[in-house]
């Protein structure tokens, strides 16, 4: 006899729990755990050991590669590793509105010439895919729609079409009939993810799952599925920016340090092969307050306009605003440029922008976000063609951040001519060395204020 229970899930990260708590005893995150009833099968006699399957030694098996299916989205191929492989299964993972869906219909638009796709929809009817597709310049007789929300019901038609890919829009937007409880709980979409990767093997085709992730928590998120799966992407951005960037963080058939770049337009995801030529674009007088700099994103160079705005504040509350960049790390630099050159930062505003909508974590920005700012405050623009970067420590201190030389060629490949950097330790082995020939000439600060004396704005 199945027994109905009561379990408390972590729509974080699918732990299980016997009580509520606050606090997910898994993953640590607050408020996430929810209750949901569990249909447990009384499995009381103990499973026979009868070999159904006989091992094999590696050294025996074939070794055939699997094919890879390039999508044209040049961006997304690298990502995946040169293309999407047959018969794996992918995890798409992103904030709502976030562009997921127009992903999707690009891709299986991009395979249509190599094969089938039946694309379910849970969440959108037939005609709002159809108008997507249709702005999106995606139709194809070989993308085949079902708007369906049963899982057992889609994977029926699967079932019978057999096609090449499988995309399911969204998991969560999906329920299991013979399961209780809505969709979009934990049990549900563990349910409703391994059904999909069961029928996706069953016919051998390679199968996307859809996952929102969302703050609140209130449904199940992806997470709890990436141990299920091959691939892992993330798609981020800032939904009021049309940049987009497809982060892998998991991949079984490639690195996890690619991200993919696209610009979201009408007509779709345009991949940005070049997205150092997309964030500088529009710095052509500089301004004061305009700094150039070159983070890494993986394994990625790109250079960025850093800009700040120093303000005269009113009432003696100054504020402190940073979009795509720590605000901690916005204080800290702050702080060092107070007390250490007593600039008369505490009675201003201070904003601090990194131009394209992009979040940056790279600590190489330090050097170049308190160049911005004197620059700002001194209203003095800085040299053109100078790329700055740099770590900031609390003493003033400068420390050198890795591959300077890729970031260098970066550079010089877009015409900067001068660089400002720390002070080169000992080159680590494996790093390479700066060409001199195709680099900016470098100049080296031991720390902010020789730096700033570089720079004229001590
Ligand atoms: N005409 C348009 N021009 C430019 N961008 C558009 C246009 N229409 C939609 N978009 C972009 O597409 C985004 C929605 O894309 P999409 O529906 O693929 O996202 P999603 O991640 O699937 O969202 P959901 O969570 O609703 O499923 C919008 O947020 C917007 O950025
Ligand atoms: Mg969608
Ligand atoms: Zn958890």
């Amino acid at each position: 006899m199945p027994k109905e229970k009561i379990t408390f899930f972590c729509t974080a990260c699918g732990g299980e729990s016997v009580r509520w708590q606050g606090r997910c005893p898994h993953c640590a995150e607050w408020n996430t755990l929810v209750e949901e009833r569990v249909i447990k099968e009384n499995s009381s006699k103990s499973k026979p050991h009868h070999p159904l399957k006989q091992a094999i030694p590696l050294s025996e098996l074939s070794g055939e590669p699997q094919t890879r299916w390039l999508s044209g989205l040049s961006e997304l191929d690298s990502v995946l590793g040169n293309g999407l492989t047959q018969g794996s299964s992918l995890l798409l993972a992103g904030e709502p509105g976030i562009g997921k869906s127009t992903l999707l219909l690009q891709l299986a638009f991009g395979l249509a010439k190599q094969g089938q796709t039946l694309y379910v929809s849970g969440e959108e009817s037939l005609q709002q895919v159809q108008t997507r597709a249709s702005r999106l310049q995606t139709l194809s007789d070989n993308i085949l729609l079902l708007a369906e929300n049963e899982i057992g019901r889609a994977l029926g038609e699967a079932l019978r079409l057999r096609p090449a890919l499988l995309i399911i829009d969204s998991v969560q937007a999906l329920y299991d009939s013979e399961l209780g409880g809505s969709g979009g709980s934990v049990t549900q979409v563990r349910a409703v993810a391994a059904a999909c990767l069961e029928a996706a093997r069953h016919i051998g085709c390679a199968v996307v799952l859809v996952g929102h992730v969302t703050k609140e928590g209130q449904i199940a998120g992806p997470r709890l599925l990436e141990h299920m799966v091959d691939t892992v992407l993330n798609f981020e951005g800032d939904r009021h920016q049309a940049l987009r960037l497809l982060r892998a963080v998991k991949n079984r058939f490639g690195a996890t340090n690619e991200v993919g770049v696209f610009e979201m337009t009408g007509l779709g995801l345009l991949p940005l092969d070049q997205p150092s030529a997309y964030f500088l674009s529009g710095r052509e007088n500089i301004r004061p307050g305009s700094a150039a700099t070159c983070i890494m994103q993986g394994s990625r160079p790109m250079l960025l306009e850093v800009q700040a705005l120093i303000a005269p504040s009113s009432f003696g509350n100054a504020r402190r605003l940073a979009a795509g960049y720590d605000t901690q790390r916005l204080l800290m630099i702050l702080a060092v440029l107070e007390r250490r050159f007593g600039l008369p930062l505490g009675s201003k505003d201070v904003y601090v922008n990194i131009a394209g909508g992009l979040r940056v974590e790279d600590t190489a920005l330090d050097l170049s976000v308190a160049a911005a700012i004197v620059s700002s405050l001194k209203e003095q623009p800085l040299e053109e063609g100078l790329l700055i970067f740099g770590e900031l420590g609390l003493l003033g201190e400068l420390r050198a951040v890795p591959l300077s030389a890729r970031r260098l060629r970066e550079g010089a490949a877009f015409g900067f001519s001068t660089a400002l950097m720390p002070k080169q330790a000992q080159r680590r082995r494996h790093e390479e060395k700066p060409d001199k020939k195709s680099s900016p000439r470098s100049l080296e600060a031991a720390d902010l204020a020789q730096a700033l004396a570089i720079l004229g704005l001590d």
